[in-house]
């Protein structure tokens, strides 16, 4: 059953949608015979957090890739702020304010946090800026964000998973993304990582300014970080509803039946 056209209400209400900052239509994509995405249609409102979730190979992070510019879907389209683009790298899309964090976050581990900050900025004329200057900044902004870590001197890789989570989404801000695309940054992280990760999120949901699309397994953290919910099954968004409407028992119902399903069609066909 899809859900998905029964919710065309904006996060806080009925009334006249908000700005769309970001718009997949029809997408799809295919690895040799493994479909990956079939018809994705995904929206993303200005300032919202909306949570991508979903079964292991449901095709979250190729969505995500696909949004980031690091993969090129085979059908569909994509607009930014109401116009289509063809993202054609990731620098690309972050040049147009599409900004991402993968999993393995692409943070060079011997470099201090603050040369971390400045890597591959062009825009912050980085080498060009000295490092008092480098460090000031990187500090202020980091001060700014609320990311608690003991020095900007200090190598990444020193830091703990979330600290290093947390600078690689402050990073992504200070680059002037406008949409923020995060895979999985909850996972394998302890309760106090989680926290911080999810008071930089709710900071940025206050400026308002800044869109993300989250991936993470986590029901409940998904319903408490989320202004939204869409969840991807075999490829296809089969709900979309605000936070407010649902609950982790009804997304974990809705799996559990399809796993169900998918366990009769086999024993069927056995
Ligand atoms: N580069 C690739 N080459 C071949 N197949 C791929 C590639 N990337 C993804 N796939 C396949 O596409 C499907 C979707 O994968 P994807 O990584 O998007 O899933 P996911 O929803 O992110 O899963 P998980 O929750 O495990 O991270 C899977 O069947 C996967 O094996
Ligand atoms: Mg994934």
């Amino acid at each position: 059953m899809t859900t998905q056209e029964q919710v065309p209400l904006a996060p806080g209400g009925p009334g006249p949608l908000p700005d769309e900052v970001l718009r997949a239509e029809h997408i799809s994509k295919h690895f040799g015979a493994v479909t990956a995405l079939r018809d994705v249609t995904l929206r993303l409102n200005r300032g919202e957090v909306l949570g991508l979730i979903g079964d292991n190979g449901a095709g979250k992070s190729t969505l995500l890739k696909i949004l980031c510019g690091f993969q090129q879907p085979d059908g569909g389209r994509i607009l930014l702020n109401g116009e289509e683009v063809t993202l054609k790298s990731v620098m690309h899309a972050r040049s147009l304010g599409i900004d991402v964090v993968y999993q393995d976050l692409a943070l060079v581990n011997e470099l201090s946090v603050y040369h971390n900050m400045f890597l591959n900025r062009e825009e912050v004329r980085w080498p060009l800026l000295s490092n008092r200057l480098m460090r000031r900044i990187a500090r202020d902004h980091l001060d700014e964000m609320g990311v608690n870590i003991p020095s900007v001197n200090v190598p990444v890789a020193s830091l703990s998973g979330g600290q290093r989570q947390a600078i690689a989404v402050a990073r992504a801000v200070f680059g002037n993304a406008k949409v923020l695309l995060l895979d999985e940054p909850l996972a394998a992280m302890g309760a106090k990582e989680v926290a911080m990760i999810i008071d930089l999120i709710e900071d940025l949901k206050r400026r308002g300014d800044v869109s993300i699309i989250i991936i993470a397994h986590n029901y409940g953290q998904v319903l408490e970080i989320c202004d939204r919910v869409n969840l991807l099954q075999h490829g296809e968004i089969t709900l979309d509803k605000l936070s407010q409407d649902t609950s982790v028992q009804e997304l974990n119902d809705i799996v559990i039946a399809e796993y169900r399903r998918a366990l009769d069609e086999r024993q069927r066909s056995a």
